[in-house]
């Protein structure tokens, strides 16, 4: 994690160092977990979404989640960009408590300040977009690493413009989002996570709302992110061959616990539970897996 003032921060491509460290960091992965969750329960009101949820991902580890809709997975992303809250159990990451830590037995709640300190490691790319519409391209990237890393404007816009070249939208730093296509304001809201420097990527189906012929420019983008960072990414995608190439496992969700966790080839290929083999077959159909 590169401090606020480092001038050497350097995107997450150059980071990794390319292919190779990239290779490196899968050598390394499984060693520590950086996204744990103990017993986690989520409730809305009555509605118990998660219920003793139990589960890690490991540093550099690619984690996709699948299951039918409802089944939490959204809600499992929200509560490790902390936009909700659990209502039992804790969630560490890298070792520390994320909201809420447990002391003589009782659970009590990191102050603010604490758990705005974590959140700045981690970054979330949603269906949505959600871009600040007020805003240019250009400001919508540098507006969290000026104000919560407290980067200068300069240092902030010269990497925002970095990362608008890997996004392929070197032309668009001062157009306004209402300006841009559905894909082009999905490529900002990546370039916008990576700015952070986030140790952890969380992707909600980033590619639902795009028109079809724009799917893979933008899974395009996220696999060279996979394939040239050490980034840990925890996705929710219906893009089955997306998750089967970059994802390390697959976890399937149902009604809000996990049913199988198993690695992409298993879970794509060899399924065993039935719950898992009904879900894939009504998202691939009767063939195999998906044609992208
Ligand atoms: N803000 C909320 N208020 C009330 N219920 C919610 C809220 N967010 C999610 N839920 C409920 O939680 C369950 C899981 O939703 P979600 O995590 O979005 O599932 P998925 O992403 O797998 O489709 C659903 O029953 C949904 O209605
Ligand atoms: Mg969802």
């Amino acid at each position: 994690m590169p401090t606020p003032t480092d001038p050497g921060a350097t995107t997450p491509g150059d980071r990794a160092g390319g292919a190779t460290a990239a290779a490196a960091g899968h050598a390394t992965r499984g060693t520590a977990p950086i996204i744990e969750f103990r017993d986690v329960e989520k409730r809305f009101g009555d509605n118990v979404v998660l219920k003793d949820l139990n589960f890690h991902v490991n540093k550099g580890e690619r984690v996709t989640l699948i299951g039918p809709s409802g089944s939490g997975k959204t809600t499992i992303l929200r509560l490790v960009m902390t936009l909700e809250e659990a209502t039992d159990g804790m969630i560490l990451i890298d070792g520390d408590p994320l909201t809420h830590r447990i002391e003589g037995g009782k659970r009590v709640r990191l102050s603010n300040k604490e758990i705005k300190k974590t959140r700045t490691r981690i970054g979330m790319v949603f269906q949505q977009f959600n871009l600040f519409p007020n805003m240019t391209v250009i400001q919508n990237i540098t507006e969290s690493p000026i104000h919560v890393l407290g980067q200068s404007k300069d240092e902030a816009r010269a990497k925002a413009k970095d990362l608008l070249h890997k996004v392929g939208l070197d032309d668009k730093a001062d157009a306004h989002p209402s300006s841009l296509s559905g894909g082009q304001q999905q490529r900002v809201a990546i370039a916008r996570a990576l700015a952070m420097d986030p140790e952890i990527l969380l992707l909600d189906e980033v590619t639902s709302a795009l028109d079809p012929e724009i799917v893979d420019e933008v899974l395009g983008i996220l696999r060279n992110i996979a394939d040239t960072t050490d980034i840990t990414m925890l996705i929710v995608t219906h893009e089955m061959q997306f998750a089967r190439d970059v994802s390390d496992r697959v976890l399937m969700f149902d009604g809000g616990a996990i049913v199988e966790d198993a690695d992409p080839h298993t879970m794509f290929t060899a399924p065993t539970h039935d719950r898992t083999k009904k879900f894939l077959r009504a998202v691939l159909g009767e063939g195999q897996i998906g044609t992208r």
